[in-house]
């Protein structure tokens, strides 16, 4: 029994396109992409689907519904009416199914139409390939969400739009909703990466602040001190000299001696 996304079309449907020159292909994908007007209507279809542009006209009822619930719904973390009209609640018969009115159904549409190129003519294209060959599907990007972001991006845009204090409770709420799912990583490294953003953006105090949520979650990473040292080197030497201590304590024995010649240097400097 393949598992669902084994039988995605998109993995079954290339091997035969393969069988063509990548000229032949990237043409015939220019001329779908110009020929496939989403608002023209088009003739019938194969097993009762009325509107199907990108799957296979005579894929069975049980693939399509193992895309729209494995890959779509379970990729995108969304239910069907995210796409398609029709109410929560509903029978899916009274669901109109066929309509494209909702822009989310036109923009998966268009990204079937990319993954198609990156699995069938991009990857496909690589010689001396990984094997078993590794697979785009929406959830390589998506992984349960509707916009494929970082943490740290997520996170940006609340501290500039809405000042720190907003990004980190914005961060508490997302990480009580997501710890434990692949949506996003909250490692010990995610919000280190983070404060570098805000220290190349010259917000400092901010990535102070970033900084010692670090350490609330994960007091025992060194390597948030050794960040935190260099930001309240100038204005808080005592505390900076703290902080360094405190990474030395923590850090693996590769990093100790880089460690304490910082620790040297500044001790000297600050005499
Ligand atoms: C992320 C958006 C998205 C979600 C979520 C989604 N679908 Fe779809 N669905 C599409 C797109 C896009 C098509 C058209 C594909 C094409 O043009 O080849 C489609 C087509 C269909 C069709 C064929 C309709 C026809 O007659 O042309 C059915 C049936 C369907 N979806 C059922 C469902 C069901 C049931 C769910 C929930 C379990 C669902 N879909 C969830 C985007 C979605
Ligand atoms: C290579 C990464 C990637 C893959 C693979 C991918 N997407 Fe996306 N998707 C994106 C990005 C980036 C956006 C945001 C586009 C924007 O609005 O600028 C997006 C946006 C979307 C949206 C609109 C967001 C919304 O609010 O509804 C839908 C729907 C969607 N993708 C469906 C899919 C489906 C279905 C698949 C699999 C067939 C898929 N995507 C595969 C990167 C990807």
């Amino acid at each position: 029994m393949p598992s669902p996304s084994e039988r995605l079309f998109f993995q079954r449907r290339f091997p035969l396109r393969l069988a063509w020159p990548v000229s032949v292909l990237l043409l015939f994908a220019f001329v779908t992409a110009a020929t496939s007007q989403d608002s023209k209507p088009k003739e019938a279809e194969g097993p009762g689907f009325e509107n199907l542009r990108v799957l296979p006209s005579d894929i069975s009822q049980q693939d399509l519904m193992d895309i729209m619930r494995f890959d779509f719904v379970g990729g995108l973390g969304v239910r069907c009416s995210h796409c398609h009209v029709g109410e929560e609640g509903q029978s899916l018969s009274q669901y109109d199914l066929a309509s494209d009115d909702k822009p989310a159904k036109r923009k998966a549409r268009e990204m079937l139409r990319m993954v198609e190129a990156i699995n069938g003519v991009h990857l496909a294209g690589l010689d001396d390939r990984a094997e078993p060959a590794v697979r785009v599907s929406c959830e390589t990007c998506h992984r349960g969400q509707t916009q494929p972001r970082m943490i740290q991006e997520v996170i940006h845009h609340t501290v500039i739009q809405d000042g720190v204090e907003a990004g980190v409770e914005r961060f508490r709420e997302l990480r009580e909703e997501y710890y434990g799912s692949h949506t996003f990583d909250f490692g010990r490294t995610a919000l280190t990466a983070f404060a570098r953003t805000l220290i190349a953006e010259q917000r400092r105090a901010e990535a102070i602040r970033i900084l010692e949520l670090n350490i609330e979650l994960y007091p025992d990473y060194w390597y948030t001190y050794r960040m935190l040292f260099e930001l309240v080197m100038e204005e808080n030497p005592e505390r900076a000299r703290r902080e360094l201590e405190r990474a030395i304590g923590l850090a693996p024995e590769g990093s100790v001696a880089w460690l304490r010649r910082s620790l040297e240097e500044f001790l000297a400097g600050s005499e």
